[in-house]
């Protein structure tokens, strides 16, 4: 090896150890900052907390008698019944089943609110627009669904429905 070379690998070498020097500092210098920063975000974190405290639920709950155990009735299980998802009434049935065809005339549904195609509609009395709500028909525009598509719906709501719309209409 020439004085040269030698010179050169000395060189070299010191730059080689400042960088690995660099490294380290910089790692310990993220693992400081994440040890303070990090942890306290990730322990404080909304969704942490509550997976902690659903794992920290008790498996089983015991009724202890001579002592009020109100707390451990067991809620009637699976979906809310028909009658507790029934709209309220006109307006909200509307939002809930109408709406999606007469709100923006789609399927060659009459628009709510376009009195000029309502007004003939109208002109028919309202028991003809109830009959054909509740049961369905198929006009020169395309096919109104029997209650718009929604069968456990009693017929007066589907009533009060025509006449949100016919309001909506005149
Ligand atoms: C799948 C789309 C659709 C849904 C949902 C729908 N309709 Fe209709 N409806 C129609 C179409 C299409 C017509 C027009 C049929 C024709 O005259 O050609 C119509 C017409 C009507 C008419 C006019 C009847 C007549 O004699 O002119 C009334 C009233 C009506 N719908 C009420 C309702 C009510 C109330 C609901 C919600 C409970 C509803 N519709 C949901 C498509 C729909």
């Amino acid at each position: 090896m020439s004085k040269q070379d030698s010179h050169f690998f000395n060189n070299f070498s010191v730059v080689l150890g400042i960088l690995a020097a660099v490294t380290i500092g910089l790692f310990v210098f993220a693992r400081s900052t994440g040890v303070s920063h990090q942890l306290e975000q990730v322990t404080t974190d909304p969704r942490y907390l509550e997976s902690v405290s659903t794992r920290l639920q008790p498996v089983a709950r015991v009724a202890v008698a001579g002592q009020d155990n109100s707390a451990l009735k067991i809620e009637a299980a699976g979906p809310p019944s028909a009658a507790a998802a029934l709209p309220a009434d006109g307006t909200a049935a509307y939002e809930a089943g109408c709406v999606a065809c007469h709100g923006a005339g789609i399927a060659g549904a009459p628009k709510a609110g376009d009195k000029a195609a309502w007004g003939p509609r109208i002109a028919q009395g309202k028991d003809t627009l109830y009959t054909h709500a509740i049961n369905g028909y198929t006009g020169k525009n395309g096919m109104m669904p029997a209650k718009g598509g929604q069968a456990s719906w009693p017929d007066d709501l589907i009533k009060q429905a025509v006449d949100h719309i016919v309001d909506l209409s005149k």
